[in-house]
This record gives structure tokens, sequence and C-alpha cells, in this order.
């Protein structure tokens, strides 16, 4: 066993080693010590670790979570794209967020419209132009035909007779996707009292984050607002001081956000504060994934968000503490077919 796990190891971080030249935001430390090797810690999260990777969830079992929120070899639970890529080819109109430390936010999507990860899970399933299934129970009649499951569903949820439906299904990635969390970034490690887990120009970051104003929508422990009962939302404005140039080359307004969910005029670009933790690695920018940079994404953000215009190197400070937020991501390997 233990053999196994070193040669997957190995091979990932060949993976790794691949992936990083192709974007270096994704970097991690693939196979170094502090990189730990994901592993179920019950039966449920178990359960919802295979549910993540099964294409059997789309109409024509080609389409997994995975697929749009890639977590193997040190990837950061985004796909990378502007916009993601579903069932038959087909473009949807919003960036992938990242699962990771997404059990933090106290409602789930750019606008807010699923209270928690368990009713987010069912979402995608039957999206058309995600995974494309006709309706949640052809997605649990696939499922039950297969032994393996029957025998995973038996023992996650053992005081029920019948456990292989949709709510079931659901609860466990959720339950996968709580252990999706990466809280020993060297941000963490400085606030544990660690003053050298920060460069000095992160530390400038760190108070140019704070003193230009970022901090009064990113604040908390996860820089996505403060910490509220799950189902509630922290929604901001977004453009809040609108400007031409970035309008127009962005197009940030067209997509009326939480207007979308609730039909409230006040609600129109309305968009939940996103946490900020490991943003280095997902780029590209916003909802609509229109902004490639980060250092880009922090200049909109002055001046959109806070109507200032900042100088470059305040940017490249921010840049750099935003960079201190990248955790460890756990190694993850994709199960093995059921
Ligand atoms: C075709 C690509 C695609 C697939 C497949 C997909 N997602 Fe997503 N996911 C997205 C996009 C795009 C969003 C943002 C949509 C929005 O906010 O309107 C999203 C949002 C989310 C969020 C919310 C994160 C946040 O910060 O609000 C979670 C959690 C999530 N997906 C988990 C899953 C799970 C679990 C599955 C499998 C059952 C899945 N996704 C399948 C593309 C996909
Ligand atoms: C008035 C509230 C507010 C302020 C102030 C603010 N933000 Fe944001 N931020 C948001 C909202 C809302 C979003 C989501 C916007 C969208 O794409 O719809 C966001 C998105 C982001 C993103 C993109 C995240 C992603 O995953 O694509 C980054 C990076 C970011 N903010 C950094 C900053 C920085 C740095 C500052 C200070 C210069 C700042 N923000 C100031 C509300 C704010």
């Amino acid at each position: 066993m233990k053999h196994i796990i070193c040669l997957s190891i190995f091979l990932s971080a060949i993976a790794c080693t691949k992936k990083q030249s192709d974007s270096e935001a994704k970097k991690v430390e693939a196979g170094t010590a502090e990189q730990k090797v994901w592993t179920s810690n019950s039966a449920l999260e178990e359960l919802g670790y295979h549910l993540y990777f099964e294409k059997r969830l789309s109409g024509d079992n080609s389409i997994s979570c995975n697929t749009c929120h890639d977590i193997t070899a040190g990837n950061a639970g985004v796909d990378g794209l502007p916009t993601s890529v579903g069932i038959n080819g087909q473009k949807g109109e919003r960036n992938s967020p990242t699962v990771f430390n997404a059990k933090f936010l106290s409602v789930q999507f750019w606008d807010g419209r699923a209270k928690d990860l368990a009713e987010q899970a069912k979402g995608p399933i039957t999206n058309p132009i995600e995974m494309g299934m006709e309706s949640h129970d052809l997605a649990i009649d696939k499922i039950k035909d297969v032994k393996g499951y029957q025998e995973l569903f038996a023992k996650a949820f053992p005081d029920q007779e019948n456990p292989i439906n949709i709510d079931n299904l659901a609860t466990a990635i959720a339950a996968f996707e709580e252990t999706l969390t990466t809280l020993d970034s060297p941000y963490d490690k400085f606030k544990e009292g660690d003053l050298e887990a920060l460069s000095e120009l992160q530390k400038k970051g760190y108070e140019a984050f704070q003193s230009v104003g970022c901090v009064s929508c990113h604040s908390g422990p996860h820089f996505a607002g403060p910490s509220l009962p799950i189902g509630t939302g922290f929604f901001m404005k977004f453009p809040t001081f609108p400007d031409a140039d970035y309008e127009n080359k962005y197009h940030f307004s067209e997509d009326l956000g939480r207007y979308n969910v609730t039909k409230n005029e006040t609600d129109k670009n309305m968009w939940r504060v996103p946490t900020l933790r490991n943003v280095a690695r997902t780029a590209p920018y916003f909802h609509n994934g229109k902004v490639e940079s980060l250092d880009e994404a922090v200049k909109v953000m002055a001046k959109m968000q806070l109507n200032k215009d900042i100088a470059e190197d305040e940017a490249k400070a921010i840049v750099a503490f935003l960079e201190s937020l990248n955790g460890n991501i756990p190694l993850i390997n994709e199960p093995k077919a059921l």
C-alpha cells in the first residue's frame, strides 16, 4: 500500500511539473513534505469522493464535478477557463469558482442562489449546459445499478433501507467538499505569530489591502466578509463606481447577478463577496472570467469598488499579499471507477 501511495505521489509530481509550465498560477509543492495526500475519514466522505469524480452523473457519461472544478494534481478546484464548458461542448455564462474553502461561504454561487453545499450539488447534475441529466431520478437510477455504489451508500447511511436517493447523494458530495480546506497558508502562519511567514513586500501589501479599503468587503477569516449563518450571504454591488473604460473592456454590468434570483430592483448587479483564499491560483477573474491577471483584477477592484487609482507598486504589493493566501492543496488522486 505504501508503495502505491509513493508511486502515485511520484506520478502526480510529474503531472504537476508539466502543468506548472502551463500556468504558474497553479503552482503547488507537489510531493513535498508539506503536501498531504488526501484520505477519507468516514464512509460518507469516501462516498462523496467517488461521486465528485463520477461522470455517470452526466447525460452522456462525459462530465463530472471535477471537469469544471479540477482538484487533482494540486489544481485549485477550477478549470482555468473564462467560463466553463459543459455537456456537448456548451459554454456557460459564468466563471467556475473554486471548491476549496467553499464551505466557509454563507451562500453558494456568484449570485448566492444556493444556501449550502448540499443544495448546490444538486444543481449541476440537471443543468442542461453542465452535466445535462434529464432528471435527478434518472441520475439515481444509473447510480443504483452500480454495485460499488450500493455498498458505499449502505455504509454511509447504515440506518436507512433505501439510501440511494438524491438528498443522500448531495449530502455525501457536500461532506467530501467540506474536507477541501487550505487553512495553512503563509498568511495563516503569520496570523498565528510566525512573523517571518510573509515577505516584506507581502507585509506591505497586507497594509495596503487594509488602508486602500479592500478589507471593507473582503473582511473576516476568509476575506469573504463577516462569518454569517449558512444561507445568509454577504452581497455587495459590483461595479460600485462605474468606469467607462473598464466597463467597455470587460462588460461587468451585463449580468445582473443577484437580481436574476430575486427580481428585486435593489439586487441589480449585486454579487456575493468571494473568498480570496488561493485567488492567485484561480485565474481568470470575476463572475464572467474576463480579467486574466490578478494584477489587473486588483486595479479593477480599486477603481470600481473604491474609486481609487492605485500606483503600480501598490498593486504589486497587494498581489504579493494575495499570493500569501495560497494554502497547501492536498494531493487528491482520481478514484478507481466503481
Ligand atoms: C460544466 C461545468 C461545471 C460542472 C460540471 C460543475 N460545476 Fe460547479 N460551478 C460551475 C460554475 C460555472 C459555477 C458558478 C456558477 C454561478 O455562480 O452562477 C459553479 C459553482 C459551484 C460552487 C459554488 C462555489 C462558490 O464559490 O459559490 C460549488 C461548491 C460547485 N460548483 C460544486 C460543484 C459540484 C459538487 C459539482 C458536481 C455535482 C459541480 N460543481 C459541477 C461549473 C461547473
Ligand atoms: C465594495 C465591496 C468590495 C471592495 C471594497 C473590494 N471588493 Fe473585491 N470583490 C467584491 C465583489 C462583490 C466581488 C465579486 C465580483 C464579481 O465578479 O461579480 C469581488 C471580487 C474580487 C476579486 C476576484 C475574485 C475571483 O475569484 O475572481 C479579487 C481578486 C478581489 N475582489 C480583490 C479585491 C481587492 C484587492 C480589493 C481592494 C483593492 C477589493 N477586492 C475591494 C467586493 C469588493
